[in-house]
C-alpha cells in the first residue's frame, strides 16, 4: 500500500498543515517522525481555526495519529492539545492516538536550558522557539534522555529522573546562572502524565509495520523544513533534528523502501523565522507586503517571519535531498497585485556561479542571488480550482517554479481554506 510523505522544502511554515489535512482524507494513519512542539500547523476548516503543535494535522479528518520515536514530546503540551481536540469530539478513543515508547520526553529543565542558552548568546542567539527541543535531542544523543518507556516503568523512573535533575540543576545554576528545577514537583507532575498518557504509549514501529502489511495507508508529516535540517540546513541556524525524508525511516521505525511518494512543500515565495542566512530576503516594502498579505507571523511563537522571493536553489536542493516526486505550492494568492515577481535561479559566490547552498557559515553571507523577473497578475485567485482558472501570468509563474526546480506540481494552494486548492495529482493514486 502506498505511503506518502509531506516534507518542508524551505525553512518551515510552508503550509504543511493544510496539505496534510487535505491528503489525510485518503490516509488511514498520519505519522510524525521528528521535531516536537516547535512546529505549529494552522488548520482552517469552515470558520474554525485550529493550531496543532504535536498531534499530526490529519487529526481533523478523524484519522488515527501516531507520534513516532524520533519526536521529542512535551507531555504537558500534548495533554492540553489532546484534551482541546477531545472537547471538539476528536481523538475520543485512546487508540486514536499512539505515542512511541521510544520517544524522548521534554522536561522543564530542557526548556530552562533552552531559554538560558539563548539569553547568554545575546546578539548571536539562534532564535529558537524556546520549547526545549535542542537540549532534549542533546540528552538523547548523549544517552542521558528519558523516554516514555522509562516513564511507564513506575519502579525505576524516580531514580532516573533524580539523576537527570541533579546533573541538569548543576548545569543550570553553575554554568547558565539560571534557576534550578524542583525534583519532587517534577516527579509528581510526571506521575500525573503517566496516568494521563499511559494508554497511548506503545511500540509504534511494530504497529506501523502491521498496519502497512494489512493494507492501511500512511501519511508521514514532516515538521520544520529541509533548510532547518541539522545536517543539510543552514547550520548552526537550524533545528536539532533531521527534517529530510530520510528521517522517516529512523524517526518512525519504518524501512526506507516502504516510503512511496514524497511531496515537497514550498510557498510561492520564501520565509524564515529566527536568525540565519536568507539570500533572497527582502528588507523593503515588498517584504513588508508579503508579511502583511501572507499573515506571516509564527504559529508557535507569534514572531514576524522574514520574507523574500522564491529561491529555486533551495528547492532544487530539497528535491535532491528528499527525492521529491511533486511539489505542493502554497500561498500563490499572496503574490496577487505585484507588478513584477522575482525568482532566484542561481547564486554567485566570490564571482563564481554556484548551484547549491555552501556549507561554510561565512560563505553563506557572501552569496549574491541571481534573479529572473516574471510579470505579475492582479486578479484574486481564491476561486481557482484548476490551472485553467488562473490568470495566464500566474500559470506561467507556476510553470517557471516547476521548470527551475525540476519537480512537477501536485497541488497549488490559493487560500487558507481546504477548498481554496487546485489539486493536480493525488499522491496516494501515484
Ligand atoms: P528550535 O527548533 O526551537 O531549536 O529552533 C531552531 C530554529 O528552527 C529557529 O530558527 C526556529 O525559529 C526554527 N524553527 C523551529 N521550528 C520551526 C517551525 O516549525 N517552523 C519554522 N521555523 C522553525
Amino acid at each position: 500500500m502506498p505511503a506518502v510523505a509531506v516534507i518542508g522544502a524551505q525553512w518551515g511554515d510552508e503550509g504543511k498543515g493544510k496539505v496534510v489535512d487535505i491528503l489525510a482524507e485518503h490516509a488511514d494513519i498520519v505519522v510524525r517522525f521528528q521535531g516536537g512542539n516547535n512546529a505549529g500547523h494552522t488548520l482552517v476548516v469552515g470558520d474554525e481555526t485550529t493550531v496543532v503543535h504535536l498531534i499530526p494535522s490529519g487529526v481533523l479528518q478523524g484519522k488515527m495519529c501516531v507520534i513516532g520515536n524520533g519526536v521529542v514530546v512535551d507531555p504537558w503540551v500534548l495533554i492540553e492539545e489532546r484534551d482541546a481536540l477531545r472537547s471538539r469530539g476528536l481523538l475520543e478513543g485512546d487508540d486514536q492516538l499512539k505515542i512511541s515508547d521510544r520517544a524522548h520526553l521534554i522536561l522543564p529543565y530542557h526548556r530552562a536550558v533552552d531559554a538560558a542558552r539563548e539569553r547568554i548568546r545575546g546578539g548571536g542567539a539562534l532564535g529558537t522557539t524556546g520549547r526545549g527541543i535542542g537540549p532534549t535531542y542533546e540528552d538523547k544523543m548523549s544517552r542521558e534522555g528519558l523516554r516514555f518507556a522509562d516513564l511507564m516503568d513506575v519502579k525505576s523512573f524516580p531514580d532516573l529522573l533524580e539523576n537527570g535533575i541533579d546533573r541538569r540543576n548543576r548545569y543550570l545554576t553553575d554554568v547558565l546562572s539560571a534557576e534550578p528545577v524542583d525534583y519532587k514537583q517534577m516527579l509528581d507532575d510526571c506521575n500525573r502524565v503517566r496516568d494521563q498518557l499511559g494508554a497511548h504509549v506503545t511500540d509504534t514501529s511494530v504497529f506501523l509495520d502491521k498496519s502497512m502489511s494489512s493494507g492501511r495507508r500512511l501519511l508521514f508529516e514532516g515538521g520544520q523544513g529541509t533548510m532547518l535540517d541539522i545536517d543539510h540546513g543552514t547550520y548552526p541556524f537550524v533545528t536539532s533534528s533531521n527534517t529530510v525524508s530520510g528521517a522517516i525511516a529512523t524517526g518512525a521505525g519504518v524501512a526506507p523502501n516502504r516510503i512511496g511518494t514524497v511531496v515537497g512543500m514550498c510557498k510561492a515565495y520564501t520565509t524564515r523565522v529566527g536568525a540565519g542566512p536568507f539570500p533572497t530576503e527582502l528588507n523593503d516594502e515588498d517584504g513588508e507586503r508579503l508579511r502583511k498579505d501572507g499573515g506571516e507571523f509564527g504559529a508557535t511563537t507569534g514572531r514576524p517571519r522574514r520574507c523574500g522571493w522564491f529561491d529555486a536553489v533551495l528547492v532544487r536542493q530539497a528535491a535532491r535531498l528528499n527525492g521529491l516526486d511533486g511539489l505542493a505550492v502554497t500561498k500563490l494568492d499572496v503574490l496577487t497585485g505585484f507588478e513584477k515577481i522575482k525568482v532566484c535561479t542561481s547564486y554567485d559566490l566570490d564571482g563564481e556561479r554556484i548551484e547549491s547552498f555552501p556549507a561554510s557559515r561565512t560563505a553563506v553571507n557572501r552569496i549574491v542571488p541571481n534573479y529572473e523577473e516574471l510579470p505579475g497578475w492582479s486578479e484574486p485567485l481564491e476561486r481557482a480550482r484548476s490551472l485553467d482558472d488562473l490568470p495566464a501570468n500566474a500559470r506561467r509563474y507556476v510553470k517557471c517554479l516547476e521548470d527551475l526546480t525540476g519537480v512537477p506540481s501536485f497541488l497549488v494552494s490559493v487560500g487558507a481554506r481546504r477548498t481554496e486548492t487546485i489539486i493536480l495529482r493525488n499522491p496516494f493514486a501515484s
